[in-house]
This record gives structure tokens, sequence and C-alpha cells, in this order.
């Protein structure tokens, strides 16, 4: 199974001509809506590519209608909600403002997202066929204690280092590695971690060389590379498209590629359908709409 432990968030987005800079004032005809939240949205791409019943969500909301909105959501989506708690903190919500060539800027509020802890998450559901898929949206010490376990009971853990967060260090970045079965970043995460490192000349590649750790760095509409310890590296191209809205293009990826390591199928076969998965959602406005169902694949 697919354990998703992260984020929710109710995404507000303001389309603009120009996102504004420090001081500047834009106004937006309205907003928009969207659930949201990188691990809720991993959750949702996920469970729409998954076999039935093979993804769950561990998360806390607030207790608030942006809460109870969201659990619905993603069980309308085919995620099992039984460990997404109730905080004591209002829901998550993302601000965001796209502008006219569909580049976004975010600021999340987290809100609930400070409260979810490893140890909500029973024992009994960590084995040997558990994939956990981690962001970092909610607590890296609670994120990092639910990996350790997994990695303990045999399973697999997917990474998106998503933001790096302020502070994060390198003893947090070489904890962030060693739990890692395969880490994702995007370009610019792949050069803060390697400069947090204190090797900003090494890239991802030379870090992960002699690791247990495979990294993947996505690249947009250049699609996804990937890196084992081994020394491979490949790349997977992504469909051409004119995008409407990349938000959750990211997380759609990852979802995605946990669909197929989770089905056994090869890390390359899981780039192809992280980056063709990827693509599609960006057709749609909001993080979670455009995310493809498998007959659709
Ligand atoms: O990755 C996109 C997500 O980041 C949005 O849905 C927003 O909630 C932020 O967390
Ligand atoms: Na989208």
């Amino acid at each position: 199974m697919i354990l998703v432990f992260g984020s929710i968030n109710v995404d507000l987005v303001a389309r603009v001509a120009t996102i504004p800079g420090p001081g500047k004032t834009v106004l937006a005809p309205s907003y928009d809506r969207h659930f949201g939240g990188k691990g809720a949205n991993q959750a949702v791409a996920a469970a729409r590519l998954a076999a039935p019943g093979r993804v769950a969500m561990a998360a806390c909301v607030g207790d608030d209608g942006f809460g109870r909105e969201s659990i619905d959501n993603l069980v309308a989506n085919g995620a099992a909600a039984d460990l997404i708690r109730f905080g004591t903190t209002p829901t998550g919500c993302a601000f965001i403002t796209v502008d006219a060539q569909a580049e976004n800027a975010i600021t999340v509020a987290s809100g609930a997202n400070l409260e979810p802890k490893a140890a909500d998450v029973p024992e009994a559901l960590l084995t040997s066929g558990t994939t956990l898929v981690l962001q970092m949206e909610v607590p890296f010490a609670q994120s990092l204690a639910l990996a350790q376990r997994v990695r303990q009971a045999g399973g697999r853990v997917v990474w998106n280092c998503a933001p790096v967060p302020d502070g994060f260090g390198a003893a947090d970045a070489s904890a962030l590695l060693g739990a890692s079965d395969v880490l994702i970043v995007n370009e610019h995460e792949a050069a803060d971690i390697a400069a947090i490192l204190g090797q900003p000349e090494a890239g991802i590649a030379g870090l992960i060389r002699g690791t247990t750790t495979s990294c993947v760095v996505t690249a947009g509409a250049e699609g996804a590379f990937a890196y084992t310890p081994a020394g491979e590296t490949f790349h997977v191209a992504a469909p051409r498209i004119e995008p409407v809205d990349t938000t959750g293009a990211g997380d759609t990826f990852v979802g995605a590629l946990a669909v197929a390591l989770d089905e056994g199928l090869s890390l390359a076969q899981a780039l192809d359908l992280g980056c063709r998965a990827a693509a599609l959602a960006c057709l749609a406005p909001g993080a979670q709409t455009g995310m493809p169902h498998r007959e659709k694949m």
C-alpha cells in the first residue's frame, strides 16, 4: 500500500498579470478555491492512478469547514482518511498567485500541518509492502521518525524534499538521504541540498554515489532525470503541452511515481508515468483537477 504522510491545505488562488514584489499591490478580478497541500495532492494523484484501496493518508486538519471538506475530497478520490486527525489549529491554507505565464508564487500558512505525529500511524500498517510518501510541509522530525519505522519494517520511502525548510542543516540533509530510497527534488532543491551538505560542486549525483538512495530531479517541461547510487543516469522527456496551471505538477509526478514503484515497475517506468501524469495535471486549473485517472494514461 501507499501511505502518504504530509500536509493538507486549501489553496486560495488569484490570477494576476504579474506576481507582486515586496511593497506592491496588484488587483485580481476574483479568486478560486482548490483542494491542495503537497501531501494531499500526492495522495489524490496516487489514488486516481492506483488500484482501488491502495492509498491512505495520515495528516492533521483543523476542526473547521476547510478540514472536513478536505477529508471528504480525499475519500471521494479514493484515498483512505482514517488516519487523518483533527488538530487544535486551523486547516493549512496556501495563498497562491498565478501570473499570465502560468508561473506561481505560494505562501503556506501551516496551521494543523504542524501537528501530525509519526506515532499517529499504527505499527501494524507498516510492512515490507509499504511505500511511504513524504514531503516537507509537516515537521521534519516526525517524517523522519516514520521513515525510519517504515525502513525497519522493510518498506520503501519516497521523499519529496519540497520545500527545503528554513534552517535545514547538514545533519538534517544527511538524515534525509539516509532514510530515503528515492529522493525527489527539483533543480533548485537539488542545488540547495548539495550546498547545505557543503558540496555544491558534487551535485546530487555525486552526493548519492555509494548510498542506497536514488535521486530523481524534476525539470518541468524538460521532464525528469534519475541518478542511481551505482552511477547510472537516465532522462525521461515530458509531453509537450500548453500549461494552464502548473501548481501541483510536481506532486502529481510524485504520486504517480509512487504508484509505479508500488506496482513493481522500474524507476525508468515510474519516471515515465510521472512525467505523463504531471503534464496532464497542468491542463486544468488548481493542483488536483487535472490529475489523470489510470484509464486516461
Ligand atoms: O505543490 C503545490 C502545493 O503546494 C499547493 O497545493 C499548495 O497547497 C502548496 O502546499
Ligand atoms: Na493544474
